[in-house]
């Protein structure tokens, strides 16, 4: 295989259990070493997803192809795959050494390589002078590294990881994460993890997969997820978003125009669209400017009145309600602006944005 071909694809995939569809056509194609997250809420088909390509769940149709092999026929075991589930029960009545070894002796090595293994594993996760413990007598992140210890151990060549950090708390969870993938990227092993956050997603992996209803609505580079979302569900479940529904008035190759309730607004590209159709720009708060003083540029410049303000240090937040009643969520580095007054509750602010900080979206 030449390092240009995907080393993991589905083509079509789809699984139904009595009527529900779980996992909908999906097509995903994904390179040797990358970390890929499939995000989406609790039900859209992740776990059934990721358990299809573990082999422990059979496609009601569809393809995977791993390294150009088709493997939907090939039991688990047969797998050059490893799955860590999204309750990874550690055995609590082993020590944390003997965890790690399971897998390996239930394969039949000699015990010299058992050993060798288990002692890299644990010195991979840092957890070296924890092997006699049992899991119970470890921290939430340090049972999750045991897990990935085992996980690790039968050296496979595709890692698959659902809600890996489910179990710990929000603090712990932003620690293990970078931990988690220098021992992956470490490792060099292709991983394909599931995750409801999209904070993580975006910290954790190289390409993401946003998931609703069976389905792959979008996939991306966390920038390009963020910069240019392919619909309303992608660009509202990525951080946030303003959006102004519309009707597309006017569409060349360089730049368009959405009518909307609050007037024309311009846009920096162009959709290739119908006319009339009805589309939303999506404008993130960040991207937006706010004053009491008028600005001088022309397009894109409303009014409002400033309803909540939230300080966050470096950055305030304004929720900005329109005349048409319309909440726009503004946020502002906090640098020394003061010179044009303090915005405070119920005053009228003036608030704008370029022609290419949104984006128009038809879905
Ligand atoms: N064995 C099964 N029998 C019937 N329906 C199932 C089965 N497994 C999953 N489903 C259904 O398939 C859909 C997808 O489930 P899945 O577990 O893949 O979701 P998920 O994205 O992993 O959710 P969560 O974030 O809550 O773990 C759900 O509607 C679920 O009820
Ligand atoms: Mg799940």
């Amino acid at each position: 295989m030449s390092t240009g071909s995907p080393y993991l694809e589905t083509q079509l995939l789809t699984k139904r259990f009595d009527g529900v569809v779980a996992v909908d056509e999906v097509n995903l194609s994904i390179r040797r070493g990358e970390i890929f997250a499939l995000l989406g809420s609790s039900g859209c088909g992740k776990s059934t997803l990721l358990r299809m390509l573990a082999g422990f769940e059979a496609p009601t149709s569809g393809r995977i192809l791993l390294d150009g092999q088709d493997i939907v026929g090939t039991p688990p075991y047969e797998r050059p795959v490893n799955m860590m589930f999204q309750s990874y029960a550690l055995f609590p009545h082993l020590s944390v050494w003997d965890n790690v070894a399971f897998g390996l002796r239930r394969e039949g090595l000699r015990s010299a390589e058992v050993k060798q293994r288990v002692d890299e594993m644990l010195n991979l996760v840092q957890l070296s002078d924890f092997g006699r413990r049992k899991p119970h007598q470890l921290s939430g992140g340090q049972q999750q590294r045991v897990a990935l210890a085992r996980s690790l151990a039968k050296r496979p060549r595709l890692l698959l990881l659902d809600e890996p950090l489910g179990a710990l708390d929000k603090k712990l969870r932003e620690q293990t994460q970078f931990e988690l993938v220098n021992i992956i990227e470490s490792v060099g092993v292709t991983c394909v993890m599931v995750t409801h956050d999209q904070e993580e997603a975006m910290t954790m992996a190289s390409r993401i997969a946003v998931m609703s209803k069976g389905r792959v609505l979008q996939v991306g580079a966390p920038h390009e997820l963020y910069e240019f979302p392919n619909c309303r569900f992608v660009a509202d479940f990525i951080g946030n978003v303003n959006l102004f529904e519309g009707r597309l008035s006017e569409d060349e190759p360089d730049r368009c125009q959405v009518s909307t309730d609050l007037g024309v607004l311009q846009v920096g590209h162009g959709v290739s669209g119908t006319l009339n159709m009805p589309v939303a720009l999506a404008v993130r708060p960040e991207k937006i400017r706010v004053s009491k003083e008028r600005p001088a540029q022309a397009h894109n410049v409303l009014q409002g009145q400033v309803r909540e303000i939230a300080y966050f240090g470096a950055h305030n937040t304004y929720i900005v309600q329109s005349s048409t009643g319309q909440r726009i969520k503004i946020t502002q580095a906090n640098t020394s602006r003061h010179e044009q007054g303090e915005i405070t509750w119920d005053d009228q602010v003036w608030f704008w944005w370029a022609d290419d900080a949104g984006v128009v979206l038809r879905d």
